[in-house]
């Protein structure tokens, strides 16, 4: 048979398939310098220092700012800007060039609602990269062999971080960062999950960034951010929330409704359903789970549980066509959930995200009567769950 159109078209396939599969291999082979170069400029403090120029500064009074070598500034600021981090304006020297913030380098800061500084200190610690060199170890001992992050450090991250102040307070800090931006989210777009509500628990609660911002936006509300000790020994004051230690193992102290954000992912199936009971019990009036016939439809709604979690596509196979757009991808959480769950198999010992029918199924283990499902403009989505 001789050589058609179709299988030109197939020829012609095959050789932009190999030429794009020729840069994407270099591509991952090098990732590591994106989030190495990233750390870097944050170490340094190039974004905070554009700021304080108003947005703008150039190579020579960056070097100089940050008492830095400026050919080396020089080739991480060309790399970054590759990378569309910053911008560049051109000037007759390179010392002249000037370097302009964009959204994208904002998120870079030190401080700020949306900076995102922390969270990649921390994924980009030794500690936290030590556990990915034992991924396929565990892959391949199905289960028998400790987790990554067991493996590396000999303990589980929560062990790991109350012997640690320093790497705990780098974790504080870094869920701090997606705590401002869910925060945010919730109060601007879901405020009717808190509607009845007069008292919250965040159990896992961190630092207390979520329910600080929760108690200044909506000052009616009672906070308790409800966390270790160890967690709340370096944890600053937030008006309205009272923090309390404990284990939620063990016993959740009582309120409305209970928190859990970006908690259950950390834990395994059976270990999410005993904390959910847990969390059951904390809003249970009068010991039965909640189901106390005399309180009215209104009190009933505001006894709840509500999950701040990435839900996973059901029928997301992890498949994707070539055609489809970059940029869309660009915009788009489901890439970087999927990536969560990886961070949860190398850094937990059997967390893991979760989709839909997972997440339905956990509830209904639980005890829980009802559960609906409603995204947000971040990752989370909020799970409203009722005894
Ligand atoms: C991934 S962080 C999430 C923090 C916060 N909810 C957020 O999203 O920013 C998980 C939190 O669970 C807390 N945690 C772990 N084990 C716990 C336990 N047994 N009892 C209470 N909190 C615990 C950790 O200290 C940590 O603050």
């Amino acid at each position: 048979m001789g050589r058609g159109e179709g299988s030109l078209k197939a020829d012609d396939i095959d050789q932009l398939e190999e030429a794009t599969a020729a840069v994407q291999a270099w591509k991952y082979a090098l990732r590591f310098t994106e989030m190495a170069a990233l750390k870097c400029v944050i170490e340094l403090g190039v974004a905070d220092e554009i700021e304080s120029q108003g947005g703008a500064a150039t190579l020579s009074h960056l070097s100089t700012a940050l008492s830095c070598s400026l050919p080396s500034l020089h080739r991480i600021m060309r790399f970054l800007v590759h990378h569309r981090v910053f911008k560049a304006r051109r000037a007759a020297t390179q010392e002249a060039t000037t370097y302009l913030q964009t959204a994208l380098s904002r998120r870079l800061l030190r401080g700020g609602e949306k900076s995102m500084a922390a969270l990649i200190l921390f994924e980009a610690t030794p500690t936290m990269l030590a556990p990915w060199h034992g991924l396929s170890a565990q892959v391949l001992s199905k289960g028998t062999a400790p987790q990554p992050f067991e493996a590396a450090h000999g303990q589980d991250l929560w062990a790991y971080t109350a012997q640690n102040p320093e790497h705990s307070r780098l974790l504080d800090e870094a869920m701090a960062c997606t705590a401002r931006l869910t925060a945010a989210a919730i109060i601007g777009g879901c405020q009717d999950v808190f509607e009845g509500v007069r008292a919250v628990v965040d159990v896992g609660g961190g630092n207390g960034t979520f329910l600080g911002m929760v108690v200044k936006a909506l000052p009616q509300i009672q906070g308790i951010n409800f966390d270790l000790p160890h967690v709340l020994s370096s944890a600053p004051h937030w008006d309205g929330v009272e923090h309390v230690g404990g284990n939620m193992f063990e016993s959740i102290p009582k309120a409305d409704a209970t928190f859990l954000m970006q908690v259950l992912h950390d834990w395994s199936d059976s270990e999410c359903i005993h904390i959910l009971k847990k969390c059951r019990e904390a809003i249970a009036e009068d010991g039965n789970g909640g189901n106390d016939h005399g309180s009215d439809v209104k009190l009933k709604k505001s006894k709840k549980v509500v999950i701040l979690e990435a839900v996973l596509d059901d029928d997301y196979n992890g498949e994707r066509q070539f055609e489809e757009e970059e940029d869309s991808e660009l915009q788009s959480w489901s890439g970087i959930r999927l990536s969560l769950d990886m961070v949860m198999m190398a850094h937990t010992n059997g967390g893991k995200e979760r989709t839909r029918s997972e997440w339905a199924h956990l509830l209904a283990e639980a005890g829980f009567s009802s559960f609906s499902f409603k995204p947000t403009s971040v990752i989370p989505s909020v799970i409203e769950a009722f005894p």
